[in-house]
């Protein structure tokens, strides 16, 4: 082979990796901030969560937030490319979850708190206002 071919195969063989290498990473992550709100079984006056989703994903797994159902209703862990849905699709009054997990502010409360509580007390001291921004009067 003559060395430019040489190159142009080597060039090739590059951008080859470099696409199957993104294809394979190319799981949806989500918006880096989010701002959530029950729409479901939303309280009267709407209370917004504050949620860095980005800064969470730098130390902790998707499956230490989020999982799925079967046909059943039972909980299915986490699996990478799995379709993610909204909480408040499967944690609503109407889909009759157990105690404490009916609504979107209880399944959220659970997951958010117990692990706060045992690895961000600097976060707990915060309070409400942690997630919860006052308003601005
Ligand atoms: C670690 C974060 C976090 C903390 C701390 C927290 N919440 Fe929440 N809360 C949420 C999330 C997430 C939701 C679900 C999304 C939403 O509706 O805002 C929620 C929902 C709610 C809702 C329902 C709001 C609505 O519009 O339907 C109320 C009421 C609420 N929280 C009250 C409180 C109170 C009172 C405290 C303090 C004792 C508190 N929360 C502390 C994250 C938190
Ligand atoms: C600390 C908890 C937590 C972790 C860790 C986490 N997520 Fe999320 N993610 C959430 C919450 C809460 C929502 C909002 C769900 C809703 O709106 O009901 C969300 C929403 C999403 C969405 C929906 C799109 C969007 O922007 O609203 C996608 C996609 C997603 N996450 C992917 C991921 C992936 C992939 C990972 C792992 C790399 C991950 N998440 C890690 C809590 C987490
Ligand atoms: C496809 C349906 C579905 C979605 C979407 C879903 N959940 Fe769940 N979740 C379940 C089921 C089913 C269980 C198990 C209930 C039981 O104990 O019978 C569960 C259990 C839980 C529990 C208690 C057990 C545990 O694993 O800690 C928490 C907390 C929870 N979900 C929070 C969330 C949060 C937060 C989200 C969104 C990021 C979410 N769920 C999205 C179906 C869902
Ligand atoms: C499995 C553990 C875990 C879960 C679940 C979790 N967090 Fe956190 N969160 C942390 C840790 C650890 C910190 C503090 C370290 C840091 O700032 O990264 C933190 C920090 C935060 C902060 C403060 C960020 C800052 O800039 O100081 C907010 C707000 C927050 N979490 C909201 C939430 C909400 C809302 C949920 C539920 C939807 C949630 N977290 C679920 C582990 C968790």
């Amino acid at each position: 082979m003559k060395p430019i071919t040489l190159y142009a195969v080597a060039t090739a063989m590059v951008l080859g990796l470099c696409f199957t290498g993104s294809a394979i990473a190319e799981v949806d992550k989500g918006a880096p901030e989010l701002t959530l709100k029950s729409t479901i079984d939303g309280a009267k006056k709407t209370k917004l969560a504050l949620f860095p989703h980005a800064k969470h994903q730098e130390t902790l797994t998707c499956a230490d937030c989020h999982h799925s159902a079967d046909a059943e209703g039972k909980q299915v862990a986490y699996t990478e490319g799995m379709k993610i849905e909204k909480c408040e699709s499967c944690h609503n009054k109407a889909a009759g979850m157990p105690k404490k997990l009916t609504t979107f502010k209880e399944a959220a409360h659970k997951n958010c708190k117990t692990c706060h509580k045992e690895n961000a007390p600097e976060v707990v001291k915060k309070k409400c206002a942690a997630c919860h921004p006052k308003k601005k009067k």
